[in-house]
């Protein structure tokens, strides 16, 4: 059976992903902000996963106005950097998994969340940048397919905190009916408080995000009550990207262990906010690294 065995939260601000592609993380600005991403590398690179589900916010790359979903799940079996407005990013293209997707989509959508099936999709900052302080330099090729989940965080109303925890909750309930012995994690993206524009352009509200993450880790049901206009109020317009968070985290486990926390200010215009959540049961499913200690005993 697969199994989502961890979940990883970062934020995605497009300026360090050109501070990676026009080679200036030595900087002293950026290397405040890469040096927080080298244990997280090691820890992906030991971890190994066979699949990662990305869920991340499209900034107008992929859709127009013309056509927003609230939630698009990725099936297609490749998905192009997305050209933003000054050429695609130089990073390899990303490899997704056709076939969980499908079965995610087909779980996901008979428990009732109507995704959208998108099987052509390019990806912009949201997702790759990311996948570039956690994986790494890809050197070529990303380490292991991703199957992306765009949320809609741009055009008035995205999903609440609620629907995205219960979202998630949906999604580990498809992984866990997949035959396949696959190690799953689950990246959530964007946030933490920034506001990009208008009188409060710059807002950082740091003692909002410590407890947004202190409660993501050890009390998420409370985070599930939080409205648009309060999260907008304390963490500005686009810190509303943390409803992606709670995708991710209401696809783990209750309890879970946080083996990585780093937080810093700003990045751009942004506070970036990054954990790494191991659940507490990720060596019962899929291809653990060590034998169960009781090993072949008890199957659940
Ligand atoms: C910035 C942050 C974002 O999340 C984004 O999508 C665009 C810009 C910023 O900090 O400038
Ligand atoms: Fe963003």
């Amino acid at each position: 059976m697969a199994k989502i065995i961890a979940g990883v939260t970062s934020s995605h601000v497009p300026a360090i992903g050109a501070a990676i592609d026009n080679h200036k993380t030595e900087e002293p600005y950026w290397k405040r902000v890469f040096s927080g991403f080298e244990k997280s590398k090691e820890w992906f690179a030991k971890t190994k996963p066979d699949v990662v589900i990305g869920v991340y916010n499209d900034h107008a790359s992929a859709f127009s106005v013309e056509i927003v979903p609230t939630f698009a799940l990725g099936c297609a079996a490749e998905f192009p950097p997305a050209d933003e407005g000054w050429g695609p990013r130089p990073v390899p293209v990303v490899k997704g998994h056709p076939d969980l997707a499908a079965h995610i989509a087909q779980s996901v959508i008979l428990d009732e969340f109507d995704l959208t099936v998108i099987n052509k999709m390019e990806v912009d900052h949201g997702l790759t940048v990311p996948m570039n302080l956690v994986m790494g330099d890809p050197n070529g090729a990303w380490p292991c397919p991703v199957i992306p989940l765009a949320v809609n965080v741009v055009l008035f109303p995205p999903p609440t905190t609620h629907r995205c925890f219960m979202l998630g909750r949906a999604i580990k309930k498809a992984v866990e009916s997949y035959p396949e012995d696959l190690r799953v994690v689950i990246f959530g993206t964007g946030g933490m408080s920034h506001q990009i524009s208008g009188p409060r352009a710059g807002l950082i509200n740091s003692k909002f995000d410590k407890a947004f993450l202190d409660d993501l880790v050890k009390n998420p049901k409370k985070l599930t009550k939080i409205k648009h206009v309060d999260l907008m109020r304390e963490a500005g317009a686009e810190g509303i990207e943390l409803v992606m968070w709670l995708i991710m985290r209401g696809a783990l486990d209750d309890k879970v262990d946080e083996v990585y926390r780093f937080y810093t200010v700003p990045a751009s215009n942004t506070a970036v906010g990054h954990v790494i959540l191991e659940n507490k049961s990720r060596k019962s499913g899929g291809k653990a690294k060590k034998a169960p200690k009781k090993a072949g005993k008890k199957k659940k």
